[in-house]
């Protein structure tokens, strides 16, 4: 995670943001510190990315980079006022034991990507290129199932899906193409589907660790819906990061743990998020 120490919202890249709004940024500290603290109280350890002056989006901790155990795909921004946070992810990455490869396309990392225990859903259409996907291959050697965006609304995949465990998924179907919406029926015919209402608070940018689902506390619905099968809600309030477009999971750079099929011997301890 990256403290909100220079957040702000003074370019609109997306359309929640509207300069013209203000942003309380002690506010957005103290929600920023209290998610911290969650994940701390679940047991997970927290790490924390030095902010950079200049870079009020650098919160967003996960358009950084894509991390599955060791090995990391480095993010190429779309936008160049986010493009010099990449080279202090890698830096912090390449320090803490992880190899990160280059980037040959555009990729916003674990905005787009989302790792789903045996193969990588990612997401394209506003932000990632989908030539990232032929990256991702070549990086994790595992399958890659591309999602078409439509909603500039939802213009990460990480804004309209999250992934619960290894088999179980969240998402708002509106978000996708036909093709996309479609195949992801296919893959989870028991997803928990999500409401318009908890899609527009960004409900869905919600981080599990496969018991826990913290989420966003206006999204109400999402949070019963989970707890209908079988996970713990953790309501946190993120609304100040939410007038740059951007929420639970988007402060969140999960460091996963591989599938059981492909954990190298070395990471079987690697922690979470
Ligand atoms: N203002 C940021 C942007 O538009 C928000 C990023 C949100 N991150 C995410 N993982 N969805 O780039």
């Amino acid at each position: 995670m990256c403290p909100p120490e220079h957040f702000d919202v003074q370019y609109a890249i997306n359309v929640w943001m509207d300069p013209a709004r203000p942003v309380d940024r002690d506010l957005a500290y103290r929600q920023w510190r209290d998610l911290r603290d969650v994940y701390e109280r679940l047991g997970h350890r927290v790490r924390v990315l030095d902010p950079l002056p200049g870079l009020p989006d650098m919160v967003f901790a996960a358009n950084g980079s894509f991390v599955v155990g060791d090995h990391a795909l480095g993010a190429r921004f779309r936008e160049l006022v986010r493009e010099p946070e990449a080279p202090a992810h890698r830096s912090w990455l390449e320090n803490a034991g992880v190899t990160v490869h280059a980037p040959t396309a555009v990729n916003e990392g674990e905005g787009d990507f989302a790792w789903a225990g045996t193969r990588i859903l990612a997401g394209a259409g506003f932000r990632s290129d989908p030539a990232a996907h032929a990256d991702l291959e070549a990086t994790f050697g595992v399958p890659v199932v591309p999602l078409e965006l439509v909603d500039p609304r939802f213009y990460h995949l990480d804004t309209a899906l999250a992934v619960l465990d290894a088999t179980t998924i969240a998402y708002y179907p509106p978000a996708f193409a036909p093709h996309s919406r479609e195949l992801l029926a296919e893959m989870y015919p028991d997803a928990v589907v999500a409401t318009e209402q908890d899609a527009l608070v960004l409900g869905l940018n919600a981080v599990s660790d496969g018991r826990h689902v913290v989420l966003a506390e206006q999204a109400r619905d999402l949070a019963g819906a989970v707890a209908a099968v079988g996970f713990e809600p953790v309501p946190v309030d993120v609304s100040e990061l939410l007038k740059a477009g951007g929420g639970v999971k988007c402060a969140t750079l999960e460091l996963h743990r591989p599938a059981p099929a492909i954990i190298p011997a070395s990471t079987t301890d690697e922690e979470h998020p």
